[in-house]
Parts: C-alpha cells; structure tokens; sequence
C-alpha cells in the first residue's frame, strides 16, 4: 500500500477517483478483520449518512498491538522522553505496550466501563495516557481525550455532553517549569458532572490530591487487582471509537464521532505513504495526544504500522531552545512532525541553538496545524532537513480523522507553503459563494471535499444535525471544511486560512463566539468582540475589542481581571492577546457587528476599511481607530 514514485500517485489516485470502493477495499486488504464487509461504502451527504466497510468486524488495538507480537514484540512502539532531560527515558516494545493496556482495560472493567460507555481522559504526556486510550478501544469504551490545557469548566461541559461514566487522570503534569494540577481542576469539573462514577488517578507528580472515597481510586493500586489477559472486544466497523471536541464559529465545542474501521483505515494509510515511514525508523510528532494529531499520528496511525513513535511530554524550549534537537539526536530520529508556531518560536533562537547537534537521521519532515509561511519552510528546511529532508505540509482537520491535502515523502515534489496535492481518496474542490464550482487552475475559493473518504467524521456526539448543518448544509452534496484555499497553475493547493470565525492560534483551533462568551461572562462586562491578527509567532493572535464601562480600578488591572475570566472559563490558550476598552461595537442597522471592520483595525489598518455605509454610527469606527493606536 505504499506509493514510492509519483507516477504510481498518479495511478492511484486515478483508480481511487474512477473505483474508490476497489481501491479502499483492496487498502483495508492490509489490516486485520475478524469478519471482512459485505459493502465498502453506502453513503450520502445530504443526511449525512456514511458508511465504510458495513457488517466487518475488527478491534482497532488488535491491528495496533497484537498482530506485531509475533514478528515485531521486542521492538519499541513508544519511546517517552520526559519533560525533564536529567529523568530516564522510557522504552515501550509492543510486548510490554500490549500488557500494559491489557491490564489496564482490566482496570476498566474493574471499574464498571463496557463496550459503548464514554470515557474522559485528562492526563500529562506521558506513556499511560496512551496506554489510557487504547484500553478504552481495547473493551469498545469511547474516549474522549481533553488537552491538559483546558478548565475545568470546559471539562464538565465536555464530560456532560458525552455523558461520561468514568474520568481518567493523573495528580498533576509538568510542562517546562510549570507544575499543572491536574486533579485539582478535575475536581471543579466533577461538582458539576453527576454521570460520573469513577475516576482513576495515575500518580505522576506525587503532588497531593483529594481522593473522594468510592469515587476516586489510584491506578497503582487497581494494577494490583488485575491480570494482563483481556481479549479485545468485537466491534463493528462503524461502532464509535472516540469523541474529540472541537471549536466551531457558532456555540459550544462539538464532539466530532469517529468510527473504528473507516478511522484505522485510513489513519494507518495515510501515516505509512505521507510519512513514508520504513520498518526500524523512529518517528516524532510533537503534538500532544489531546488533539486529533496526537491520535492519529502518535497513537493510532504509526502503531498500526508497527512503527517506533516518540511521545514528549515536555515544550520545545525546556530547559533550553535545544530541546527538540537533543531528542532527534538522543532518540535518532527519522521522521519529525511539528507545527510552523514551535517552528517559528525556535527560529527566533536563532543557530546557536543548533551548534554541535547531529541531526543527520533526519530524513522526513512534516509540518500540521496552520499555514506555514514561507520564512519558517525554508529555516526547517535548511536548518534541520540540511536540503536533503522532504518537508511535507499537511493540511487535515479533526473532522477528517488523517491528513487530506499533503505531499507523500520524496515522491511529491514540494513547494514552500503548499500543501500540495489531495493524497488517494480525496476529491478537493473549491466553490464560490453560491456553491459553484471554481473550475481550471490559478483560482482561489473555498475548499470542499466532494466524495466521502474512510476517515471522516459520521456525527457530532448527540446532535446530528448539528453536524449536518455545520459541514453539510452550507453548500449542497459537498463536506464544507471552512478553509479558504489557492489552486496554482499546477493544480498545487495552498490552504490560505479559515473564512468563518474560527482562529488559530499557535495551531489550536479557537471559535471567536466562544472567546466572546467567556469575556462576556466577566461581571461589568457589556459586551465584546473578538477577532484575530497576524501574530509573528502564534500565526494569528486573538484581539478582544470589549465595552467594560464599570471598570473596577485601572485599565491594566481591568484587564488582567478579564483574562482571569477566559483561563477560568476556557483555558489558558483562549487567553486575548489584546484587549482594547471601547464605548461601542461597528454594527449594522440591523445589530450585527461589522468583524470585517475590526479584524481591519487588528491588523493596524486604518485608513481602507471597506465599505462602512450600512454602519449605525460611524463615529464608533473613529474612535475606535484612535484607542487603538494607543494599545
Ligand atoms: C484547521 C483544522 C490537522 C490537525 C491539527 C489541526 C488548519 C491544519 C494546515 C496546513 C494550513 C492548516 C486549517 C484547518 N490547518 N493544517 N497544513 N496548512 N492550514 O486540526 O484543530 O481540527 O484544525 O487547521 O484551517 O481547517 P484542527
């Protein structure tokens, strides 16, 4: 299944277009089913309703742990390097992984999780929480995954949502000098959750904890209970595997519903082309395992490939801006996958970070999460590729399960700031504002993908309609993906960014609504509009235009207090770059607020802001423009 030369892409794209139920059936060839499908794909998008590989059976871990025992059991599946460089690293074969989630699937069990019950994980960067992940797959529980970085609010809503029977953590995280509490903000959010049944605490940081009788009990202590046999539970293909939430324009963070075959399927191809990973490399995302990067290129996508993935629990600038080339150094590694914010903010180190490292095993790169601009593509090229290494841009979302739009390593010819070209399976097209498609070459639109492929979301959790309405309904019989897109005059894509109102922040994916709602829940608060703007590090950064006439004290204070609100209700990553007092908001005569106006002004442009003759009171726009000078 894996493509070595761009003539046999071509063929296979050519196939996966004209017989895409040949071509996928013939790829899940190279997995592992108790029962094969009696039909590849029934699908429609006007409901949605999908469909991949009806009536098959399998267990996603069997084909992530068991199938590798025989020939591959001693070789290490995960390496983790600890936040700490002076702390051991620690090497996982798939022997050891493979006992390791068996007991703890065990552990669940124990604990009253069965096939379908949904699972909360809340855990540090370390080998348990992968460990976590694939013990709920392994009894057919549903995880939901949370970043560390999220509050305690957004954690209860995310728990009540799902409706959650059990919550797995750990004291505490470290990152760089930084010590988390991770079960302190469990806590808060358990108050809240009354599904909840148990929660099992992993010991990480020894920091003390409240442990609630009957409820909480310690993954140390549970091992002790349990044996290492636990055969995997039977599910079919389109059984759920996991929920991840994530932002949208409107409302609050929805649960994207991915499936367990359709999911492996294509997590696992497209990790062994993109990548073209090669049995023996040692491979390194440095995403966390919290977003959709993490699961399908840290945990599912490379130990379906029986690959050797490298898990940090650490930041790229700790304890020095060394870090990430130490660790390709010590670990050898082959393959490093990152996003152009970590790549940015190491570039600004400058070379010295980089005198004396070897990092001659590279020989793959990639890039995820948001536009890489031209700048950081040559520096990652230059500087860590030494001309010799691949970049591949991925362009993928937590809709699509696996990266869509991407060169396959040294078989697509690359071109800085291109995603390049759709991998086999996906059919990109861009559309105007009616929903017409923009034919040829050298045209910009808005992208959609117009046939259903192995990996893409089947719902958002509880509400199907909703998924409905955000992907499918905008243009009809097409997935809308949100992204505004460049189609050059050799059909390369360049993905240009959002056109709804979503922001990306350092690769993290924040709605405006939701940074307005939180502002606007900080007493005194009257209202607030939230936009982004181009940020030299973050990419975009978050700029809060706020009417806050009962200021208590100073205006920097004031401030302070507001960020406060957003940590407390989001996390510290919703957190404004920017704040600026005003006394009024750009709105239409019909009481919409003008963004196009603000994001302007964000950007510092003052002078050509468009047409403003529908506004209510132009005069807002000036005053406005003259406080923000002053920021
Ligand atoms: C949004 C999806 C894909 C996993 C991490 C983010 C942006 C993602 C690229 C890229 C330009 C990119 C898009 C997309 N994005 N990759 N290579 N070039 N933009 O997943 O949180 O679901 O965010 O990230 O805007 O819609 P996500």
């Amino acid at each position: 299944m894996q493509i070595t030369s761009f003539k046999q892409y071509e063929e296979d794209y050519k196939k996966s277009v004209e017989n895409p139920e040949q071509f996928w059936g013939e790829v899940a060839q190279n997995f592992q089913w108790r029962k094969p499908w009696f039909k590849v794909l029934s699908w429609n998008f006007s409901e949605p309703n999908i469909k991949w590989f009806e009536g098959a059976k399998l267990n996603i871990t069997e084909n992530c742990l068991d199938r590798h025992l025989a020939a591959n059991g001693d070789k290490p599946a995960i390496i983790w390097e600890p936040n700490n460089p002076e702390e051991e690293s620690v090497t996982l074969t798939y022997k050891m992984l493979h006992e390791r989630v068996c007991r703890f699937a065990n552990i669940l069990k124990r604990n009253g999780a069965k096939k379908g019950d949904r699972i909360c994980i809340y855990m540090p960067m370390v080998p348990e929480l992968a460990i976590a992940v694939l013990a709920c797959a392994r009894i057919g529980a549903v995880h939901s995954v949370v970043f560390g970085g999220f509050s305690a609010k957004s954690i209860a809503d995310r728990i009540n949502d799902a409706q959650c029977k059990l919550v797995i953590t750990a004291d505490g995280a470290y990152r760089g000098n930084k010590q988390i509490p991770l079960k302190e903000v469990i806590d808060d959010a358990l108050i809240g959750c009354p599904t909840v049944e148990k929660c099992i605490v992993l010991t990480h940081i020894r920091t003390p904890v409240s442990m609630l009788k009957g409820r909480d009990v310690w993954w140390e202590d549970e091992v002790k209970h349990v044996n290492d046999i636990c055969e995997a539970e039977e599910m079919d293909a389109e059984d759920m595997l996991f929920i991840l939430y994530t932002s949208g324009s409107t409302g609050k963070p929805k649960g994207v519903v991915h499936t367990c075959g359709g999911y492996m399927v294509y997590a696992g191809y497209t990790f062994s082309n993109v990548f073209n990973y090669q049995p023996g490399e040692v491979y390194f995302c440095t995403a966390d395992i919290g977003w959709i990067t993490g699961h399908s290129y840290i945990v599912y996508g490379p130990l379906s490939q029986g690959a050797t993935s490298v898990l940090f629990e650490g930041i790229p600038t700790y304890p020095t801006p060394s870090r990430f080339w130490d660790i390709v150094e010590k670990h050898k590694v082959n393959t490093l996958y990152t996003a152009p914010t970590a790549i940015r903010s190491l570039m600004s180190f400058g070379d010295e970070p980089l005198n004396g490292k070897n990092l001659s095993s590279i020989r793959v790169l990639g890039s995820v999460g948001e536009p890489i601009n031209e700048e950081a593509w040559h520096w990652f090229d230059e500087k860590i590729g030494h001309g010799k290494a691949p970049i591949v841009d991925t362009w993928w979302q937590t809709e699509t399960g696996g990266i869509m739009i991407s060169p396959i390593a040294a078989v697509t010819p690359t071109k800085p700031s291109f995603a390049t070209l759709p991998l086999p399976g996906i059919q990109p097209i861009l559309v105007d504002e009616n929903g017409k498609e923009i034919e040829g070459n050298g045209v910009m639109g808005n992208l959609c993908i117009k046939f259903p492929w192995p990996g893409m979301l089947r719902t958002t959790y509880g509400d199907h309609e909703r998924c409905k309405q955000t992907y499918f309904s905008t243009y009809e019989d097409l997935y809308f993906t949100g992204d505004g897109c460049l189609r050059d005059e050799d059909g390369y894509y360049r993905i240009t960014g959002r056109v709804d109102d979503v922001l990306n922040v350092s690769g993290h994916r924040i709605g405006t609504a939701e940074v307005e709602n939180a502002i606007n829940m900080h007493a005194g608060v009257v209202e607030s509009a939230v936009v982004g703007y181009p940020h030299d590090v973050k990419g975009q950064g978050i700029y809060a235009f706020v009417i806050y006439p009962e200021m208590h004290g100073e205006a920097e204070l004031s401030k302070k207090d507001i960020l406060q609100t957003v940590t407390r209700v989001i996390g510290a990553i919703a957190k404004p770059d920017k704040i600026l007092f005003v006394s009024g908001l750009p709105k239409t005569r019909s009481g919409k607020i003008m963004r196009r106006i603000l994001r302007k002004i964000a950007e510092g442009e003052t002078s050509n802001l468009g047409d403003t003759s529908t506004l209510l009171d132009p005069g807002v726009v000036e005053e406005i423009i003259e406080a923000s000078k002053n920021l």
